[in-house]
Order: C-alpha cells, then structure tokens, then sequence
C-alpha cells in the first residue's frame, strides 16, 4: 500500500466506531421531503451535511432553494488533477407505514451488524462515506489528490426539480470530469457491483369525474357511469395479458437489448425461486419474452401505484362516488422520450376515457434512462478501488431504479457518473425496517478513500 493510502486506511480504522454515531445522529433528523410537516428537519439535516462537509475541510454553503436546500462543498487545491462531483442524498421517503417497524424508524437501531432506520442505506449511510473519505485524506495527508466538489440535495425523493435548476444556473461551479454516487446497491451479499445504467421515470396522475357528489347507488346506479368502474376499465386497457403496454408508439424508441448483454444478464447468478419467496409472490412474472434480469433493468414498465377514491371505511356503504384517481409510473429505458410518453399516455388515456366521466391528467416529475461507457479510464479506477474497498473485483449491473440527476450530469455537464452502489436491495429501501450493513459502510468508505487515489 502506498504511504498515503495506508495513513488513510489507519485514520479510518481508527474512527469507526465514531463514525457510525456521526450517521446516527444524521439518521435521527427526520428529513422526509415529501411532507411540509417536516420542513425545518429537512433544514436541520442540510445543516448537519454542511458542518461535515466543514469539518472535514472543504469549503461549504447551504444553498437554499424555492425548496429545500442543497448543500454545496469544494476542495479544489490541486490544479491539473481531474476534479470529481460527488452527488447524494440527504431527504428520506415517508417512514410509513410505521407500526411495521421493529424499532422506531428514527431512531437508528443496530441488531446483526446491520443500522436500521429510514434513510439508513437511502441514501444518508451511502453518502456519508464519501464526506469521511475525504475527511481522512485532509486529516491525514492535508491534502486530496484529487479536486472533489459535493452536491448533496434535499428533493431527490420528489423529483429532483430544484437541483436541475440550481445546476442549469452554477454549470461553472459544477463542472467537473466525472461524477460519482452511491445510491444503488451491490449484486448480492459479497459481490459489489457498478451500475453501468439506470431506468428513467415518468410520474402522473388521473382523475376520473362522474356526478357532482357521491349518489345513492339504488336510486341512481345503472343510469350514469361510475368512475371507479371507469377507472379500473381504462386501467385494465394500458397493459395486455402479454405484459405488453398498449399505448401507441411506448415502444418506438425503446433501444432492444444485444444478445451480448442477455447473456451477461444472464451469466450472473440468479435464482429465480428465491427471488420470489423472498417478495412473498407465488410466481414472478412480467412481459412476455424477457427474463426477470431483462424486465427489471432493461425493459420499460407501467405501475399503477395507488387508487382512491369512493368509501374507504369500515362496514359497507352504497354509493356511486363522484370521482376515482390513479397515480402511475412508467420506468423508461433508452432512448424513450420522458415528454413523448407523458404525451402518449395523456391521449390515449383521454381517447380511452369511459363515457360520462371527465378526465383531469397531472403530470408529476420525470427523467430519462441512462447507459454509461463501460470502458472509460474512470470505469478502471473505479473497479480497481472497490476491489481494494469490498477485497473483491466489481460485477457490472444496471438497475431499474431512477436517480434524476444522473441524465442532468450528462446532459448539462456532459459527464458520466459512475454508480457505485455499497447498499443492497433487500435493504428495505423505501419500506419498513430499512436498514445498512455496517461492513459495507466501512468498506465503502474505504473504496471511496482510494477512488481518489485510482482517479488521480
Ligand atoms: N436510491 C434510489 C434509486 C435506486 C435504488 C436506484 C436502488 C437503483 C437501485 C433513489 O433514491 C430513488 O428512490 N429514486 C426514485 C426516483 C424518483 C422519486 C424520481 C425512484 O427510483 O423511484
Ligand atoms: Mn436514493
Ligand atoms: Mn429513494
């Protein structure tokens, strides 16, 4: 190991049990920024971020937005070398639904090697080891061999849309020559992974409108449509029995998957059973004619994710309700339009809409899929640190997850990011009982302090 690295790597050692309560008091603030209930925890947690990025050596400022802030660092000393922006996330989703946490879900528990608590893996565990790595090169070697400038927001859990715009005005201030995140997740246990590719997201709303107020289902059922029995009738029309989505031209620019890349797909192990005990599912299934590997990180989708409307409490009651509404998803994959589909959607809907009914289309937020170069110098070191972070050479995955910013990198700056996820996806990531593993904390800090030194 070289002097630098090995100085690094003590220093590490040394503080990591002090860092692990530096992140519970992080995990503690409940910074959901979904809900306007908590708005100053929000706050409170860029304040947190800001104090570590100071701490740590860089320069910092919170950056408030018209929504929550963002939290901006730089060390930029060494003039030549290449200079790397570190994007995280500090906000969390909601915690609910609570009482299915075994222990309180802001309040960070360890049990089994494991830190439980909302945030824990997504994406404040992850983040985190990147500011500590940086801490331990200035603590120790007084200086980076790198230029590192940090961008960690507040909104990436609804959408990301004060960052684009805070990046589209400061291209100067964030122009770097690769980006790097930790926000996804290693294959399995024991095999760390870069995601070479993301799916994109496109996030709307449908309400369907009947009478003026809820009817009495006797006296007037029958005469009029019901938008329930409207809504789940257009629903029913979006996807058919081959798992195919029905609006016309979703498919058009979907780029089809090589045979290369099926069959790395396929060389990693997988098994399928496990897969679908695991989820509490009889059976996996998805569109005809892909493996479960393909459908995840290379085919698009379209989800319902929730649907309202009518009587929702107990006992029964006999209604015709005024209105129904559905919040969709679609995952795009490349090279899918975000605003073509958004489109497509809103008028096959609208053509599809049942007779009688009004249709309100709200389109929510979205992004595009990306694919990275797989063979870029950046790719190296980064392969290289993590076999000297996790002891093991990376597998080279893409995931169906969306991180937004991803596509703003390449597009406004025009670099790529290299995604070095150090969670796993039975983390319970935006579930009850979310939870990091301790090692992978460690060694993720770890990868991290010598991506800096592989980068140089
Ligand atoms: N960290 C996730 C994305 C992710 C998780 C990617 C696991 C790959 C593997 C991120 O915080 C997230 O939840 N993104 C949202 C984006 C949306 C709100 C725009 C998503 O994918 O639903
Ligand atoms: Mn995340
Ligand atoms: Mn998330």
């Amino acid at each position: 190991m070289s002097e630098p690295m090995s100085q690094v790597a003590a220093y590490l050692d040394g503080n990591a049990d002090q860092r692990i309560e530096e992140l519970k008091e992080l995990l503690r603030i409940p910074s959901v920024s979904a809900d306007s209930k908590f708005k100053s925890d929000v706050h409170k947690a860029a304040e947190f971020v800001h104090a570590q990025l100071a701490s740590s050596g860089c320069d910092a400022e919170i950056v408030e937005t018209a929504g929550h802030p963002i939290v901006f660092g730089e060390w930029n000393k060494k003039p030549g070398a290449p200079t790397v922006l570190v994007y995280g996330h500090y906000d969390v989703q909601p915690p609910d639904p609570l009482d299915e946490w075994e222990s309180p879900a802001f309040e960070p528990t360890i049990r089994d090697g494991q830190i439980y608590a909302r945030g824990a893996t997504d994406d404040k565990g992850q983040m985190y080891t990147h500011i500590k790595s940086v801490e331990a090169w200035l603590k120790t070697v007084g200086e980076l061999p790198i230029n590192v400038k940090f961008l960690i927001e507040g909104e990436e859990e609804v959408g990301s849309d004060n960052l684009d715009k805070f990046i589209e005005a400061n291209k100067d201030r964030c122009a770097c020559d690769v980006a790097v995140v930790s926000d996804t997740a290693q294959y399995g246990p024991g095999m760390p992974a870069i995601t070479y590719g993301l799916r994109g997201i496109m996030a709307c709303e449908i309400t369907l409108y009947g009478p003026n107020q809820d009817l009495h289902s006797g006296v007037f059922g029958g005469s009029v449509t019901n938008p329930i029995n409207g809504m789940a009738a257009l629903l029913a029309k979006l996807i058919d029995d081959d798992g195919r989505i029905q609006i016309p031209g979703f498919y058009d620019d979907v780029i089809p998957l090589t045979d290369e890349e099926r069959k790395a797909f396929a060389d990693l192990p997988f098994d399928e059973a496990a897969y679908a005990s695991r989820l509490g599912v009889t059976e996996t299934h998805g569109e005809a004619g892909f493996t479960t590997t393909e459908r995840r990180w290379a085919r698009p989708t379209l989800d319902v994710n929730g649907i309202f409307g009518g009587y929702q409490g107990e006992g029964p009651k006999t209604i015709v309700p005024a209105k129904a509404t559905a919040k969709l998803t679609c995952r795009l994959v490349p090279d899918q339009d975000e605003s073509k589909i958004v489109a497509a959607l809103e008028a096959f809907v609208k053509e599809n809409c049942p007779p009688g009914l009004r249709l309100d289309f709200k389109h929510y937020h979205g992004c595009p899929a990306m694919v990275c170069d797989l063979n870029s110098p950046y790719m190296a070191a980064a392969r290289s640190a993590i076999g000297h972070g996790f002891g093991k050479e990376p597998v080279m995955i893409r995931e169906g997850g969306s991180i937004p910013v991803v596509g703003v990198f390449k597009q406004l700056l025009d670099v790529d990011t290299l995604l070095l996820g150090w969670g796993q996806n039975t983390d319970n990531l935006h579930s009850p009982n979310e939870h990091f593993s301790i090692d992978s904390f460690h060694r993720g800090t770890l990868a991290s302090a010598w991506l800096w030194n592989e980068l140089a």
